[in-house]
């Protein structure tokens, strides 16, 4: 009776302290098993009580029931604990902050280039001016012959060009947008005032030159027209790109297809007029090649060049964007660095 009462007094110190020290369900059931589950040493001392000796029956069977109600309610209070431990632990992993600010989608806008072209295509609009079109794989009659570049004429090297192979090799990638004039020349009589911007390709790439850039094309034909309607256009398209008081200069030039020609330059907003890199030391920026169109040209889509004059001009888009925003290498535009491009 004395072996078995201090054996039944150990199992409590042991179970109690067990249960104490488990951390999960797990272990509290391991601790349950051990001590007062169906083959835990309470239970098994309560089995024998029958074959003990009468008169310890009772105050065994007592003691290890009441230790075994012990250990049960031990059991149950620190299973509670532990259940309620893992709930809070969860709640705290998946907790909704409802008072964060929202992650909205980031939204994209159009590439700087492309946001020139509208704003140079709505000036042009307001000035009366509507928009053509073209295709980007252009005919060499197009690119070059109704322009006035004869087949061996050195001025095509000055728009050195991708030949696309074809049946009659006859195709390039327009090198600029003045083939537009003739396509329309060919569909409309004067009075003709269109702009056409798009693509153009030429063998050329360096801080201010890209392989592929973009144009604006400008023609009006009609009567009486003149060098001085052509540079108050240009005047006015600057003035509303650039604001007022940005010096333009046109510079004697040649083109086949206009005569006379000029080159207008804007000064270079990098430096100010006092000589950079982008307009190489010269303080002034070419943005586009204009002229008067050539009476031969009007010879080749049939307009009556004794009763029509006409200008024409064309323009680079990237250019205009370079000096609006301050950009000195023309590459950047096509890098795609989103660096570069979400700050326009
Ligand atoms: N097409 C010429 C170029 O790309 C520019 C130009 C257009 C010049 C119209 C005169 C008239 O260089």
């Amino acid at each position: 009776m004395p072996e078995t009462s201090s054996l039944i007094a150990r199992l409590r110190e042991e179970g109690l302290a067990a249960i104490a020290a488990a951390r999960n369900e797990s272990d509290l059931l391991d601790a349950k098993g051990r001590f007062f589950g169906k083959k835990g040493a309470v239970s098994g001392i309560l089995k024998g009580v029958a074959g003990l000796p009468v008169e310890e029956r009772k105050a065994v069977g007592e003691r290890a029931n009441r230790v075994r109600g012990e250990l049960e309610s031990a059991f149950d209070s620190r299973l509670a604990e532990i259940r309620e431990k893992e709930r809070v632990a969860r709640e705290g992993r998946d907790r909704l902050d409802v008072t964060l600010p929202g992650r909205g989608p980031i939204p994209g806008h159009r590439h700087p280039v492309s946001q020139t072209m509208s704003d140079i295509i709505s000036v042009f609009r307001r000035l009366g001016f509507s928009v053509q079109g073209g295709p980007d794989v252009e005919k060499d009659y197009y690119n070059f012959e109704a322009l006035n570049f004869p087949p061996e004429h050195p001025a095509r090297d000055m728009q050195d060009t991708f030949y696309v192979e074809s049946a009659g090799g006859d195709l390039v990638l327009r090198t600029h947008t003045s083939p537009i004039q003739i396509r329309t020349m060919e569909r409309m009589k004067p009075p003709v005032r269109i702009i056409a911007p798009g693509t153009v390709y030429r063998s050329d790439s360096d801080i201010t030159h890209s392989p592929m850039f973009h144009q604006v094309e400008g023609l009006a034909v009609d009567r009486n027209i003149t060098m001085a309607d052509l540079k108050g256009l240009l005047t006015e398209f600057c003035r509303m790109t650039f604001g007022p008081g940005k010096p333009l200069r046109f510079r004697p030039s040649y083109f086949p297809f206009t005569e006379p020609s000029a080159e207008v330059d804007i000064q270079c907003v990098i430096c100010g007029g006092s000589g950079c890199r982008v307009c190489k030391e010269s303080g002034w920026l070419e943005i586009l090649g204009a002229g008067m169109v050539d009476p031969s040209v009007f010879g080749f889509v049939g307009y009556d060049a004794e009763e029509y004059t006409g200008f024409a001009f064309g323009m680079g888009v990237e250019r205009i964007a370079m000096l609006r925003h301050g950009i000195s290498d023309i590459r950047l535009f096509f890098d795609n660095d989103i660096r570069f491009l979400s700050q326009f």
